[in-house]
């Protein structure tokens, strides 16, 4: 299992946390990590763009932690008020970029032509997109949650080449789900997850499904979370709420961790 896909846990702090709570939170989340978790498994701190650099400076490449955006505009610079550009998160030390999150797509009327352009953008900067999905509640109740997560991940897929796609990171995130405290039900998201991941073994090849890692993400806390890590189609989380507590997000990644001790994966290329 040497190719297993590497599970991801990325915290969305959303508009959460000055530069001096982000240094707090780095302090206690430090302390807490260890190589046998992150030899395992994929952490990711998405914080509000001020604290990047306080992130980056801090040293977490050093403990096997990665810093991504929140969002990014697709031009490398110009007349854009207000946004910014792949090469200033670059420049940064960012390694992943959240795209099409629900939020942007509800306050801020960023379209599926729009995250296109931004998850090309991303890929074309050498960095990972953490691409979100998800049906509102009068989605689902009308039955068409399938069709509408396949339609956001065609249209935010479309141009990309199977190369491309096995680096993308796809984030099933119901929009009823996020910051309710209602989770959805592991199995629905690992269902969800299939028909994902059978979408791109049909438009992409088998290799390109095999690789691309799909996260679940909505009301993820400790007590859930071993639930959807135990479907065999999700590779992990996207947590917002419960990622802003050093404690907490640590008991996230090490549930991950233990999934893949468990299952004798990982830890090979301990540091
Ligand atoms: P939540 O947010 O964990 O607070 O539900 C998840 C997200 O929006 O990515």
């Amino acid at each position: 299992m040497a190719d297993a896909r590497r599970p991801l846990v990325a915290a969305n702090w959303k508009m959460h946390k000055t530069r001096e709570e982000s240094r707090r939170f780095w302090d206690a989340f430090s302390a807490r990590l260890t190589p046998e978790s992150t030899d395992r498994v994929e952490v990711v701190l998405c914080p509000p763009y001020p604290s990047l650099p306080v992130l980056a400076e801090a040293g977490l490449e050093e403990r096997g932690v990665f810093l991504g955006a929140q969002n990014v505009h697709d031009a490398p610079r110009g007349a854009f008020t207000g946004e910014v550009s792949v090469p200033m998160l670059q420049d940064v030390g960012c390694r992943f970029v959240i795209v099409g999150h629900s939020e942007r797509r509800i306050h801020f009327g960023e379209s599926d032509d729009m995250i296109a352009r931004k998850v090309r953008a991303v890929l074309e900067g050498g960095m990972t997109p953490i691409l979100c999905v998800g049906e509102s509640l009068e989605q689902r109740e009308a039955g068409r949650a399938e069709a509408v997560v396949i339609g956001q991940l065609e249209a935010a897929l479309a141009g990309l080449d199977a190369a491309g796609v096995s680096r993308t990171v796809v984030a099933y995130e119901p929009v009823w789900a996020i910051g309710t405290g209602r989770s959805a039900d592991p199995g629905d998201a690992g269902r969800t997850g299939a028909l994902l991941r059978r979408y791109v073994a049909e438009r992409y090849g088998e290799e390109a499904a095999a690789r691309v890692r799909i996260l679940y993400g909505g009301s993820v806390n400790p007590d859930n979370f071993g639930a959807f890590l135990a479907e065999p189609e999700v590779d992990g989380a996207l947590v917002g709420t419960a990622s802003l507590d050093p404690e907490t997000f640590a008991a996230l990644v090490e549930e991950a961790a233990r999934r893949e001790i468990r299952a004798g994966r990982g830890g090979g290329d301990i540091r």
